[in-house]
């Protein structure tokens, strides 16, 4: 049984109108079926799944009518990246009637009160602070905002997220509770410490992680050293999401919650495991680099920059950002475009579309991305980024 406040209560009765009380009725049922005795306030919301692709006819009608019924979210919420660039999503071979249909999403996003930020880094853009609780879909901004910030919030689904924004509120359980924050088993990175910080294979190091692990809170020791540059760990985590259903990692230099703990079970990486990871997303050809799985930073837009130091990329480059880290680096972007690197927003490359965009064979250094491409089907290489400037800087290519 769930315990609820008078006000939760009223907004359940209708006392908000009729889109909150729906709204209650679903996210109190998920709190019945998961177990929790109330529902904790949240400071932020965050969508996922807000392509057309994903939502299909039914779940735009569902916005919509959840907007026609009054319902606004009660708290800063912010979207997930869209099938594509808003701006110049001619070119990125979208017609009339697609670019609608997102936008009927959009209007009724924002409508709502949504800041559509169609990005996969809220945390950039609307920083939680230590503690505050979440109602956050998309799994590398939860694991995030769990293991870097020590926000709390569960790995959510779309439709729910658009639902605990409207009331406000999530059910208190799993990453909600200091119970279920604890880390239920120590993994040693010691045996592949050397072998990350010389190639810089953070993301796949991530991924390993997560298929090994699966589910519940590690505490990672030995960690390399190289992890704790934060796009290196923005790679690291989106690779453990990808790989499991975990939603925090501790992570020895980086959590905020980082203890250690005597008695859990112990599991340790090996290099040999690593390099089969590494194996999978293997290959010399590509026709394209894509970057920004997480979207990229307007740090990582600036490092980028200056490492291309105003030289032409031999191929293509696809980077993959926000429109906010756009409208940040500006001057990078400039350079970046001039440079010859194609630079998209609003979007990323697993949720557009890259093959109208003529890219079969794409090298990313995002495990995260290299998984989800292919199972779409694209021939995919997993490389550290560096290793990737080097490839499309080179005369050889
Ligand atoms: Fe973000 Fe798309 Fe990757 S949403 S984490 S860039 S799959």
């Amino acid at each position: 049984m769930v315990q609820l406040t008078p006000e939760e209560k009223g907004m359940l009765a209708g006392s908000l109108g009729e889109g909150v009380a729906l709204a209650m009725e679903s996210v109190v049922r998920v709190a019945e079926v998961l177990g929790a005795p109330r529902l904790v306030k949240v400071s932020s919301a965050h969508i996922s799944g807000v392509s057309y692709k994903n939502l299909g006819e039914e779940g735009v009608e569902f916005l919509e009518e959840l907007a026609a019924k009054g319902a606004r979210f009660s708290v800063p919420t912010t979207v997930n990246p869209a099938g594509f660039d808003m701006e110049v999503y001619r070119e990125m071979g979208v017609g009339e009637e697609e670019y609608e249909l997102q936008m009927r999403i959009v209007r009724a996003l924002a409508s709502m009160g949504a800041r559509v930020t169609l990005s996969c880094t809220p945390y950039l853009i609307n920083p939680p602070s230590f503690g505050d609780h979440l109602a956050w879909a998309e799994s590398n901004a939860v694991l995030y905002a769990n293991s870097v910030i020590g926000a709390r919030t569960n790995r959510e689904g779309g439709p729910l997220s658009v639902l605990e924004a409207i009331v406000g509120r999530a059910p208190y359980v799993g990453l909600h509770t200091d119970e279920g924050r604890a880390p239920t088993v120590v993994v040693d990175a010691g045996g592949v410490r050397s072998f990350v910080e010389r190639t810089g294979a953070v993301s796949a190091l991530g991924y390993l992680l997560g298929a090994k692990v699966k589910a519940g809170v590690p505490l990672l020791v030995n960690a390399p050293r190289n992890l704790a540059h934060p796009g290196n760990l923005r790679l690291f985590l989106a690779a453990v999401g990808a790989a499991s259903s975990i939603g925090m990692v501790l992570v020895e230099g980086v959590s905020p919650e980082f203890k250690r703990v005597e008695g859990l079970k112990e599991i340790a990486l090996e290099e040999g495991e690593l390099e089969r990871v590494l194996g999978k997303w293997s290959g010399e050809a590509f026709d394209a680099v894509v970057l920004g799985c997480p979207h990229l930073s307007p740090g990582e837009l600036a490092e980028l920059a200056s490492r291309l130091g105003g030289r032409r990329v031999k191929g293509r480059v696809l980077v993959f950002t926000s429109r906010w880290a756009v409208s940040r680096a500006a001057d990078a972007v400039e350079a970046l475009r001039r440079s010859g690197v194609e630079v998209y927003a609003d979007t990323c490359m697993v949720v557009g579309n890259l093959s109208a965009l003529g890219v079969r064979r794409c090298a990313t250094d995002s495990a995260k991305a290299a998984f989800y491409l292919s199972n779409q089907g694209y021939e995919v290489v997993l490389a550290p980024r560096n290793f990737l400037l080097k490839a499309v800087l080179s005369s050889q290519r």
